[in-house]
């Protein structure tokens, strides 16, 4: 059941605001996109001695804080690195834990995310997901279309090589049919043609459990960012924690090839 209905988008849900994080006014600047590699589930499980599946499953629970901060903060874009391309090479069931939770995420947020007027994208080829996990995203994806508020970006079946090769692809059957001159082809027609099309560069990214590395993450969109890795796994990742990562954010000199 839906908490609102559309006509009461932009209201806020009473029971359901943060409360442990700050305001937009505590900060010295916010990034515009947010971009989050949410690793270490599995070590989690580890460490608590669980199946892997659970440790994916407490990252869920966890995200659910994340979204609804970043949203209460008023950023504008979140990108949550969920399944990439290569995770399908992971063991069977540990692929059908995370397909799973994919379908449980949607059925348990779509009614408040819809409410709280975010805008849900798909970042990935979901031709290649199951059905069900499919057309749950393509729903979503329908359902707040309209909607004005967060962008929040889900990379599913996502790889940042393979989204600037189909953009490329998009590009050159514009060349082909004459719709495009090569020479007018620029670094704005290439972010045209990404999933996050019309979405602000990302500012800050964060990757948890302390690895540093992109895995193939919105590549072309990062070329700016400011990396940050704190150490904690990402079902400890807390609102405390990401508060700090954006204060870190606000305090840093950003300047962008210039002096
Ligand atoms: C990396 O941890 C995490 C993943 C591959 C999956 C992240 C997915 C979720 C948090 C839940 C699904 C999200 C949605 C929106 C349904 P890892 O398993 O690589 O950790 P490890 O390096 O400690 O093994």
């Amino acid at each position: 059941m839906p908490i609102f209905g559309k006509a009461d988008k932009n209201r806020t849900i009473p029971g359901k605001k943060s409360t442990a994080g700050k305001s937009s006014a505590d900060f010295a600047r916010l990034p515009r996109h947010v971009a989050i590699i949410m690793d270490g589930n599995g070590r989690w499980a580890k460490r608590h001695k669980l199946a892997i599946a659970k440790g994916h499953r407490q990252g869920t629970e966890n995200l659910r804080e994340i979204i609804r901060h970043t949203d209460d903060l008023g950023i504008p874009a979140l990108s949550l690195y969920a399944f990439s391309t290569e995770n399908w090479s992971r063991p069977r069931e540990e692929v059908e834990a995370l397909m799973q939770l994919i379908l449980d995420f949607f059925a348990s947020e779509i009614d408040e995310l819809d409410a709280k007027n975010v805008r849900i994208l798909i970042l990935g080829d979901k031709s290649r997901l199951p059905e069900a996990q499919r057309l749950t995203l393509i729903e979503a994806e329908e359902r707040t279309s309209g909607n004005t508020g967060l962008r929040l970006n889900i990379a599913i079946n996502y790889g940042g090589r393979d989204e600037i090769a189909r953009a490329s692809r998009e590009i050159a059957k514009k060349v082909a049919r004459g719709e495009l001159l090569p020479e007018a082809i620029t670094e704005q027609t290439v972010a045209d043609h990404l999933y996050t099309a019309g979405q602000p560069d990302v500012d800050l990214l964060i990757r948890t459990s302390g690895e540093k590395r992109l895995s193939n993450f919105l590549l072309f969109q990062v070329a700016y960012a400011e990396f940050t890795f704190p150490k904690a796994l990402w079902p400890d990742f807390s609102v405390k924690l990401y508060d700090e990562a954006l204060t870190d954010f606000g305090a840093r000199d950003r300047r962008f090839g210039g002096r």
